[in-house]
C-alpha cells in the first residue's frame, strides 16, 4: 500500500534521521519537478514519504521553491496528510528558541510565488479555496497528543507570518508583524498550506523556534549564532513527535 503521510523537511531537517529508506521516487508533474526525489521509507513501523523542501544539499531559497510541484507530486503519490517542518523566528515571548509550536493560523506576506493551481489555464476551474482552518484540526490534535505521549512540550497555538526572504526581517518589520497578531515568522509556509488545501490534503506545521526575530533577542546574540545553538535540539524534538505521531495517523 502506498504511504498516505508525508513530511516536508526544511532548514535543519534536510533528511529524516531514523527513516529506513525503501525507495527514491523521481517524479515529475505538469508544474515541473519537486525540490527533490520523494523518499519512501519506514519509521516506527509505518511507511511515510519524506521531501526535502530546499532540495538535496539545501540549495533552494524559499522564493525559488516549486511549491506547486512539491504538493502535486505528493498528492500524485497518494499522500493525504502533510506534516510540514519549519525552523522559524520567535515573535511571541512564549516561543523561546528550542520550543516547538503547532500554529493555528497564518498571514501571508509573500509575493511573486506561483501560489495556486487555479491560474486560468484553458480547461481549468476557478477555485476559491477555503482557508478558514489553514492547519487541519485533526492532524494538529494528533501531533499534540503525540508530543504529550513522548513527553515533549509543544504549544498548540500561534499565528505564523510568512515572509518572502531569503533575507531576515528588520526590527520595524517584526514590530509590524507583532501588531498584526503574529507570534512566529518563517519563509516557506505559503503557498504550501494553500496548495495543500487546493489539493484536499490535510496539512499541519511543526514549527521549531530557532531564534528571536530581529530586534527581540534579550541577549543581543546574533540571529545566526542563536540558530546555530538551538536548531539541533529543536529538530530532535520534532523527530520524537513524528515517531510517536505516525502510528496514530494510519
Ligand atoms: N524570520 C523569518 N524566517 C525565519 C527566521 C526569522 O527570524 N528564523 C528562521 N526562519
Amino acid at each position: 500500500m502506498n504511504p498516505t503521510i508525508a513530511v516536508i523537511g526544511g532548514t535543519g531537517m534536510n533528511t529524516w534521521p531514523g527513516l529506513e529508506i525503501i525507495q527514491r521516487l523521481e517524479s515529475t508533474t505538469p508544474y515541473g519537478k519537486p525540490s527533490a526525489p520523494l523518499i519512501v521509507g519506514r519509521i516506527a513501523s509505518v511507511e511515510a514519504i519524506f521531501l526535502a523542501r530546499h532540495g538535496e544539499g539545501h540549495k533552494l531559497p524559499p522564493h525559488a521553491i516549486n511549491y506547486r510541484a512539491n504538493l502535486k507530486a505528493l498528492a500524485d503519490a497518494g499522500v493525504t496528510q502533510v506534516i510540514a517542518i519549519a525552523a522559524v523566528g520567535a515573535i511571541a515571548p512564549w516561543f523561546a528558541p528550542g520550543e516547538v509550536a503547532l500554529p493555528v493560523d497564518l498571514i501571508d506576506y509573500t509575493w511573486g510565488r506561483a501560489h495556486s493551481y487555479s491560474d486560468g489555464e484553458p480547461g481549468g476551474m476557478l477555485q476559491h479555496v477555503e482557508l478558514s482552518q489553514p492547519y487541519t484540526p485533526s492532524l494538529r490534535r494528533a501531533l499534540v497528543s503525540a508530543a504529550a505521549t513522548s513527553g515533549i512540550r509543544i504549544s498548540g497555538e500561534g499565528v505564523m507570518a510568512i515572509t518572502q526572504g531569503p533575507r531576515l526581517e528588520t526590527p520595524a518589520e517584526i514590530q509590524r508583524l507583532k501588531r498584526d497578531g503574529c507570534d512566529l515568522v518563517g519563509m516557506t509556509g505559503m503557498p504550501e498550506a494553500a496548495l495543500a488545501a487546493e489539493l484536499g490534503m490535510a496539512y499541519a506545521c511543526l514549527a521549531v523556534s530557532v531564534n528571536w526575530a530581529a530586534g527581540l533577542s534579550p541577549s543581543g546574540v546574533g540571529i545566526h549564532d542563536e540558530i546555530h545553538a538551538s536548531i539541533e535540539a529543536g529538530m530532535a524534538k520534532v523527530g520524537g513527535i513524528l515517531s510517536a505521531a505516525l502510528p496514530m495517523l494510519t
